[in-house]
């Protein structure tokens, strides 16, 4: 089995589902309040437990009932959360409103907790040097997330880098990263272009892989030396896309970690994601293996 790990952050999301999103200075009646287990670390945690892989998660959770709860839902998943740290003070939140326009979201985080972890312990670096793969996104502070992926490379171990929350990078983080993984509005800030197939080619660089993820139309794969690739995602109606990139970032690990070729990979992870979109919640909705397989082959 393939060990991933991932360095990142844990959010209980507090989800409010309405039919059509407030413009700033408009309230709106929603339909439903759910608190559901979340973060884009987390999430890519239990994405990648349920496609298959042994995984573990290095964040900090607070010591309040969320935390509790948060700590509880990666271990219901098989994730080891030995190096999940407890703090003093609050879990991060993140305060979602999803639509019924095709189940998009506006999110705000707070990440109270996720801001401690500003530092790698040797601990956390033996755990890294152990993997087939180390996943990353951008909700812990930047010297964590730079320090994960030096000690990734220093022991040729493959990073994949979510940039979200959408912010520019240093080069040096660019550079220690093997696939970067955008979405089009995170690549747009990341080089300054609209056009996801020219922002990736730009992308290329700094970073050998890049994979900009399209949504409903799927993903473009960018490597040096070879000509971009499409792959198309199934044809689903989404009810929340929340968490939906995180579903994908998880399955892809876990297929490339057990040496599928890219192709192959991309195609697995779009049928994850595709799946995750059809039903509420970031981890709640995030399919198990046998599930992918069947969106896979059909
Ligand atoms: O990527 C989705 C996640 O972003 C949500 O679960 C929320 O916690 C925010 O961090």
């Amino acid at each position: 089995m393939s060990h991933i790990v991932v360095l990142g952050s844990t959010n209980m999301d507090l989800v409010a589902f309405v039919e059509k999103a407030p413009q700033r200075g408009e309230t709106v009646t929603g339909r439903e309040f759910r608190t559901i287990p979340g973060g884009k670390g987390a999430n890519q945690a239990v994405a990648a437990a349920r496609a298959g892989a042994t995984v573990s998660m290095i964040g900090a959770v607070g010591n309040d009932s969320f935390g509790t709860r948060l700590r509880s839902t990666l271990e219901r998943a098989g994730v080891d959360t030995g190096r999940l740290r407890t703090t003093e003070g609050d879990s991060g939140t993140a305060h979602i409103v999803v639509d019924d326009d095709g189940g998009g979201n506006a999110i705000v985080v707070i990440p109270a907790a996720n801001g401690t972890v500003d530092h790698l312990t040797p601990g956390d670096e033996e755990l890294i040097a152990s993997a087939d793969a180390l996943l990353l996104q951008l909700e812990i502070p930047l010297a964590a997330v730079l320090a994960g992926a030096l000690a990734a490379r220093a022991h040729g171990v493959r990073t994949i880098l979510t940039p979200a929350p959408a912010q520019p990078l240093p080069v040096d983080l660019l550079n220690a990263t093997d696939l970067l993984l955008p979405n089009e509005h995170e690549v747009a800030t990341l080089t300054g272009r609209t056009d996801p197939r020219s922002a990736a080619l730009a992308l290329l660089e700094e970073v050998p892989e890049v994979v900009v993820t399209l949504g409903a139309a799927g993903c473009l794969y960018a490597a040096r030396g070879a000509e971009p690739l499409t792959v198309p995602a199934p044809e689903v109606t989404a009810v929340d896309t929340t968490g939906a990139g995180d579903t994908f970032a998880g399955a892809l690990a876990v297929a490339l970690a057990e040496g599928r070729p890219m192709p192959d990979a991309l195609a697995w992870a779009a049928a994850a994601s595709a799946l995750s979109v059809q039903r509420p919640g970031a981890s709640e909705s995030m399919p198990h293996r046998p599930e992918i397989d069947a969106q896979y082959t059909s």
